[in-house]
Formats: C-alpha cells, sequence, structure tokens
C-alpha cells in the first residue's frame, strides 16, 4: 500500500494515542519498503543496533552471549524479529513485540520458533517479571509520547536484576537535517525544541510521529522509572561500514554520533 498524497512535514504537540495510531499506519504501510531497503544489512538473524552496524555479538551490552542461554528475553519494536532470531540461535528464549501487523508478517516470512505478540510497547500485556532481559533496537521508543509510561511498563515486566538496553537516534541528531550529505552537517534547529516531528496528510491528521528528548531527558526518563543507567554506548562509524541508510553515512558518521544505546538494570 503506498501513500497517493506527499504528506506535511511540520513540528507540533501530539499525544500518546495520535502517535501510537500514527505509528501503526505508517510502520503497516512502509513495512515492505523497509524490509526491502534494510533488511540486507540487517540480516535475517543478526543483531544490528542501529546504522553503524554495530552488533550485540561484538558489544555483548545483555551480557556476555553464553549467558543468554535459558534467559526470558522481550524485543520491543522488535520489526521482524532479527534481534530475536540472534538470540533464539544464543539459547534465550525470546517474545518479539511490535505495534506493526505487516511488520510482524515479515517476521513470520523469514521464520521464528518464538511467540510473535502485536501490542503497544506502552500497555505491555505480559505478567509481572515475565522476563530477564529486554531490548530494542530502535523500537518504540522515539516513537512513543510518554517514554517514562513505556520504560515503566518494560520495570514491571522484568525480574529483579533485570536489563533493558535499547538504542535510539542520537539526541544530537534533532538539530541537524536529516540529510546524509554535507547539508546534514549544519545545526538548523534548536537541540533544546522538544516539539516533536510530525507529517501529516490534508486534513491534519497525523501519519508519521517522532518524539526528541535530550541526552539528559533520556538519562531521567530511565531514573523516572525505576531504572539504574549502567552505561550510554555511542558507536563509532566504522571503516567497514559504506552503507547510508537515510541520514546515516560515513561523511556524518565520522564526525558526529548517529545512535545512543542506552544500557539500564533494575534492582
Ligand atoms: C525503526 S523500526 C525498528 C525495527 C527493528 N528493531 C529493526 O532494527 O529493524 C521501529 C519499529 O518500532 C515499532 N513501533 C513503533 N511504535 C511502537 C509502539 N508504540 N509499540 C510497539 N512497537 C512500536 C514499529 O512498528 C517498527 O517495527
Amino acid at each position: 500500500m503506498t501513500q497517493e498524497y506527499e504528506p506535511e512535514a511540520t513540528r507540533r504537540e501530539t499525544g500518546e494515542a495520535e502517535s501510537s495510531r500514527a505509528s501503526r499506519g505508517w510502520w503497516d504501510r512502509n513495512a515492505d519498503e523497509y524490509q526491502n531497503e534494510h533488511g540486507g544489512f540487517l540480516g535475517d538473524d543478526r543483531f544490528v543496533w542501529g546504522p553503524e552496524g554495530l552488533d550485540e555479538a561484538e558489544a555483548a551490552l545483555l551480557g556476555p552471549a553464553e549467558s543468554l542461554k535459558g534467559r526470558d528475553v522481550l524485543e520491543i519494536g522488535a520489526g521482524a524479529a532479527q534481534c530475536s532470531r540472534w538470540l533464539a540461535a544464543r539459547g534465550a528464549r525470546p517474545v518479539a513485540l511490535d505495534l506493526s501487523h505487516r511488520q510482524l508478517q515479515h517476521a513470520l516470512r523469514i521464520g521464528v520458533d518464538f511467540p510473535l505478540v502485536e501490542a503497544d510497547a506502552c500497555a505491555l500485556p505480559f505478567a509481572d517479571g515475565s522476563f530477564d532481559l529486554a531490548c530494542s533496537a530502535y523500537g518504540a521508543v522515539p516513537f512513543v509520547a510518554d517514554p517514562v509510561r513505556l520504560m515503566r511498563e518494560v520495570r514491571r515486566v522484568l525480574r529483579p536484576g533485570g536489563r533493558w538496553v535499547f538504542s535510539v537516534t542520537h539526541p544530537i541528531r534533532w538539530a541537524f537535517p536529516d540529510e546524509p550529505g554535507p547539508e546534514g552537517l549544519s545545526v538548523a534547529a534548536s537541540y533544546f525544541d522538544r516539539t516533536p516531528y510530525v507529517e501529516q496528510d490534508k486534513t491534519g491528521r497525523a501519519v508519521y510521529v517522532e518524539h526528541h528528548r535530550t541526552v539528559g531527558d533520556r538519562v531521567r526518563d530511565v531514573v523516572a522509572a525505576g531504572f539504574r543507567l549502567v552505561d550510554l554506548v555511542e558507536p563509532e562509524w566504522p571503516a567497514w561500514n559504506q552503507q547510508e541508510w537515510g541520514g546515516w553515512s560515513p561523511l556524518r558518521g565520522h564526525l558526529i554520533p548517529g545512535t545512543a544505546i542506552f544500557v539500564c538494570e533494575r534492582d
């Protein structure tokens, strides 16, 4: 399904319900294109944290690979569940959750031997203390209006001592045009302006939403939800990666960070 009109890009306030509805629609409409464009880079069963290509096999942010065996892991905003497939191959017991039906159909197309759950990350359909670990590679967190609510849900479904690791667009990118070339290297907007980025249709209805948080906001969000922040990883652009991904490119990646990965633990 493709859109017949060009949505208008703007900055305006938008709440939880509108953000959730816009995300579901956008990812359902664009899942085929997303998987077609990025599926090769992601790999069917790799765990890639972002466009820099840092993967969990190298980073071990959820813990050493050998410690994953038998662990219950929730992947949030899983898309086609590539990360969950990597976790399952290490002996973990993943559950892959996403808001988009079409993204989960791609998970089925590639193949899964673990549960897929269609739900909003802000209302997790699991009992308290169901998981040892939770993770998200660019899933859900940048798209929700109330990230503290999402984080509280994650904390609720984690067991004591559980770890929550998520990657998002590095907040500094908000100040730059989302362009891979030199035009993406000059500050064009205030880093401190939290007004959401919204694409809307002719009637003013949001069809795509992204919410901005500064680095400090993200730290306060995880702390407000009851987590301890144990690391903040800013992957550098590696020499082997020559591939552009939207506004992420080798040119910009060598100069400014593109991804922030928050490693959090609950007591
Ligand atoms: C950029 S994709 C990342 C997918 C996958 N982690 C990857 O690396 O390819 C973002 C995903 O988050 C999902 N998502 C967005 N908002 C969500 C929400 N509120 N709850 C659950 N999933 C959501 C989208 O449907 C989409 O599949």
